[in-house]
């Protein structure tokens, strides 16, 4: 299928691939704007070097690409990762309303999410099974057409989660996408190879993939 340019940019290791993510946002950010930002785990180290950076933070607002519908503070919500990663240091960090439960959720993030588009920055996650944010293969939510769309029977837990848009992730300067770890090798050979995954339906022109080696082990140097 169609769909963006894939840049693959493969490094030795996961450091590595991660310091790149970093420098990638603080450039994308030097002049202040808006990052949305992938929760899970690959991005966590990527986070802290940003925390370290010299960043213009009064400027910058940063939000979540999906949130997960479990209670403000609880350990599996994107945005306290968010916040205890990059580290309360001056940025306007945006919390989606999950809390809310998936349809309600969605409705008021909704209003939350549209005065800061377009995106400066947005770094996305890839899934085992190809989802990235909370675009799931075939799920409904694909087909969305606001900017956030209450999800539930994720394949992921927790089931209910809320997740901007295709239309929404879309609107962006920069999409970089950070794969690491042989876990994600199967999903991003599929994506590579053209499968109609949820990356793929971005319509942004460049889609940027942060690769390390164990991830991108079946692409030639
Ligand atoms: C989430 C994410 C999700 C994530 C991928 C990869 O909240 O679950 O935003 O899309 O980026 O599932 O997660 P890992 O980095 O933990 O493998």
């Amino acid at each position: 299928m169609n769909g963006p340019h894939l840049q693959l940019e493969v490094y030795p290791d996961a450091g590595t691939a991660c310091r790149t993510a970093a420098q990638r946002l603080a450039q994308a950010l030097a002049q202040g704007g808006t990052a949305a930002l992938a929760g899970g785990n690959t991005p966590r180290p990527a986070y802290r070097m940003v925390a370290g950076m010299d960043l213009p933070r009064p400027t910058i607002t940063l939000v979540p690409t999906d949130e997960r519908c479990v209670p403000p503070d609880h350990p599996e919500r994107n945005d306290r990762m968010l916040a205890e990663t990059l580290g309360d240091r001056g940025y306007r960090l945006v919390r989606l309303p999950a809390e809310l439960g998936p349809e309600r959720g969605a409705r008021e993030a909704e209003a939350l999410v549209a005065p800061l588009l377009p995106f400066r920055v947005v770094l996305l996650g890839l899934g085992e099974d190809g989802h990235t944010a909370s675009l799931f293969p075939d799920h409904p939510a694909l087909e969305a057409t606001g900017l956030v769309a209450p999800v539930r029977q994720a394949p992921k837990p927790p089931p209910e989660r809320i997740t901007l848009t295709l239309q929404a992730l879309s609107q962006t300067e920069t999409a970089l996408l950070l794969v690491t770890g042989a876990s994600k090798r199967e999903a991003l050979r599929r994506l590579l190879a053209g499968d109609d995954l949820p990356p793929r339906r971005l319509t942004v022109s460049t889609l940027t993939i942060l690769a390390d080696r164990e991830a991108a082990d079946m692409v030639e140097p």
